[in-house]
């Protein structure tokens, strides 16, 4: 038994979870993920972002959530999607945008990573993905992805042994929209949306 787990019972979300995930999606993952955070994207937009891939996620029981021991608050949650398990097309855009470079149908997609702030552990962030990896080898999967707004993200991938692939500066990203730098000014350490890959 590691030390997280005499914290927090580390498991698999199901639907049951669906209200506990939303809500710390709502107060710790939209206001301090930089891209979001600087989207200022309202409640309802939020959730119309987040909510319907999150349910289709729990579908795939592959999701894990830290919950804390004592208070039973969901302190923490690491949302996969697996290739696999993913009926049509109802893949998320940027899932199609990197199956080239990925070269197998066979991998796990990390979507969103979200750690409350006022948890009483150091490293939960780097657990969770440490677990997911062992999630994704059991099943067979060849490859871990995910696309790391975060800077503290591209530290832990980078300490987990996760390869660069891809890589856009928040100052060279224009919008197709508004023809603009939008992320140009999003605060220091954050500097980029990396494409990180783990070979299983
Ligand atoms: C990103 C996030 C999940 C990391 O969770 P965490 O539990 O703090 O992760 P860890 O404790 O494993 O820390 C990872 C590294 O980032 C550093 N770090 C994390 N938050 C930090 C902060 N606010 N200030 C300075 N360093 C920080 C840690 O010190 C650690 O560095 P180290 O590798 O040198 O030890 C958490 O900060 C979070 O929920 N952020 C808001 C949502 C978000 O941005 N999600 C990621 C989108 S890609």
């Amino acid at each position: 038994m590691s030390a997280f787990d005499e914290i927090y019972d580390i498991r698999i979300l199901t639907d049951a979870d669906s209200e506990a995930v939303s809500k710390i999606m709502l107060e710790e993952y939209f206001i301090r993920e930089p891209v979001t955070r600087k989207l200022e994207l309202s409640v309802e937009e939020a959730k119309l972002s987040s909510d319907s891939v999150i349910q289709e996620a729990f579908k795939h029981q592959f999701s894990l959530g830290a919950f804390d021991r004592v208070s039973g608050d969901l302190v923490g949650c690491k949302i996969n999607l697996m290739r696999k398990k993913m009926e049509g097309d109802a893949s998320p855009q940027s899932t199609s945008a990197v199956r080239g470079v990925l070269k197998t149908e066979d991998y796990m997609q990390g979507l969103y990573l979200v750690c409350r702030k006022d948890r009483s552990e150091k490293g939960l962030g780097t657990e969770l993905i440490r677990r997911s990896l062992e999630l994704a080898e059991r099943e067979g999967c060849k490859k871990f992805f995910t696309i790391a707004f975060s800077h503290y993200v591209q530290r832990i991938a980078r300490r987990l042994g996760f390869t660069t692939v891809g890589e856009t500066l928040f100052e060279d990203y224009v919008d197709s929209h508004t023809r603009t730098r939008i992320f140009c000014d999003i605060p220091e350490p954050h500097r980029s949306a990396s494409l990180v890959v783990k070979d299983l």
